[in-house]
C-alpha cells in the first residue's frame, strides 16, 4: 500500500522494529509519534516546513566553541527546566537546582573573603552562607564555583577578550561557611543576536533573566548541585525568559554595615543544603 497520511506513523514505527537498543527504540517511537501528530494537527505548508528547516539550520550555524544556540533554544522553550524538574526531584530540604546556562567555564581558585569582581565597577556586595547536609551537618571542603554577569549585563566570556572576571572557585571552611565579595548582580538579556533572539521577538517575548548568581557545588559523597541565588524584588522574577526561578532560591539583598568597618554595602546570604549520593 502507498505511504499516506493515514498509515504514515505506523509505517515509520514498523521500520524501527529491528532496533536492538530498547531505549533508543522507545525514544524514536515517541519522537515519531509526536512529530507526526504535530504535522497532522498543524498541516504546515511546504513553505512553512522550509522555514522550520531554515530556522534549525541557522541555529546550528550560530554554534561554536563559545556559543551553543541549541541550548539557548531548549532554555527559552522550557525544555531545559522540564529536564531539570524530572532529573532533580526534591526529596527533603536540599537546595533546589536550576538551569546551568551557557556561561559556565573553569574559574580561578580564590580564597574565602576574596573579591571575584576584578575588572568591573559596580555596587559592592558580600555573598556568604554555609554548606550543610539535609540534617544540618556542616560540610567542610565543599567546592563552590560561582559566576555572574556584570553591571553591563555581560559575562566575561561574551566580551571577546580573554579576561576572566566575576567567576571563581572557593572551598567551604572547617565550619562549613563560605564568603566572597563581588558586585550587586543585575537583570540581563540572554544573547538575542541569533535565531533564538529572532524567535523571541516573533513570539512577542522579552529576553530578560532576573538578577542572579550561579553556583555549582560539589562535595564528596553528595550529589553535585547546579543552582542560582536570585535577588528578591527583581522585576523579572515572574517572567524569567528561561523559566528557571524557584521561590526557594530567592534571597533579600540587605544594605548594612560591613563587619569591622564603617562602610555600608549589600549583603546576600545563601545557605546551601546538599543531598547524599
Ligand atoms: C544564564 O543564566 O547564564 C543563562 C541561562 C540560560 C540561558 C542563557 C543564560
Ligand atoms: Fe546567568
Amino acid at each position: 500500500m502507498d505511504f499516506n497520511e493515514y498509515n504514515a506513523t505506523e509505517a515509520v514505527l514498523e521500520s524501527f522494529s529491528n532496533i536492538n537498543d530498547d531505549r533508543l527504540k522507545t525514544i524514536m517511537n515517541s519522537i515519531i509519534t509526536h512529530l507526526h501528530q504535530v504535522v497532522k494537527e498543524v498541516e504546515p505548508s511546504e513553505e512553512e516546513w522550509m522555514q522550520a528547516i531554515t530556522f534549525l539550520t541557522s541555529t546550528g550555524q550560530k554554534c561554536n566553541d563559545r556559543r551553543q544556540e541549541f541550548i539557548l533554544l531548549s532554555d527559552v522553550l522550557g525544555v531545559s527546566m522540564l529536564l531539570d524538574s524530572i532529573n532533580n526531584r526534591k526529596s527533603k530540604n536540599e537546595t533546589e537546582s536550576t538551569v546551568l546556562g551557557p556561561f559556565h567555564t573553569p574559574s580561578p581558585n580564590l580564597n574565602n573573603g576574596d573579591n571575584i569582581a576584578k575588572n568591573v565597577v559596580g555596587e559592592n556586595c558580600i555573598v556568604s552562607g554555609k554548606v550543610t547536609d539535609v540534617n544540618n551537618k556542616l560540610i567542610a571542603g565543599a567546592s563552590l564555583e560561582v559566576w555572574q554577569s556584570g553591571p553591563d549585563g555581560l559575562y566575561d566570556v561574551q566580551k571577546g577578550n580573554e579576561i576572566v572576571d566575576l567567576r571563581a572557585t572557593l572551598q567551604s571552611l572547617e565550619n562549613g561557611s563560605y564568603l566572597f565579595r563581588t558586585v550587586k548582580p543585575k537583570y540581563y538579556p540572554i544573547p538575542v543576536d541569533g535565531p533564538v533572539g529572532t524567535l523571541l521577538n516573533k513570539l512577542d517575548r522579552h529576553p530578560f533573566r532576573p538578577a542572579h548568581i550561579h553556583f555549582m557545588v560539589k562535595a564528596d559523597g553528595y550529589v553535585d548541585l547546579v543552582t542560582h541565588v536570585f535577588i528578591d524584588g527583581d522585576k523579572y522574577l515572574q517572567s524569567d525568559t528561561v523559566f528557571a526561578v524557584k521561590k526557594s532560591l530567592i534571597r533579600k539583598l540587605i544594605y548594612k554595615k560591613e563587619k569591622d568597618s564603617n562602610k555600608n554595602c549589600f549583603h546576600l546570604n545563601f545557605d546551601i543544603v546538599m543531598k547524599k549520593l
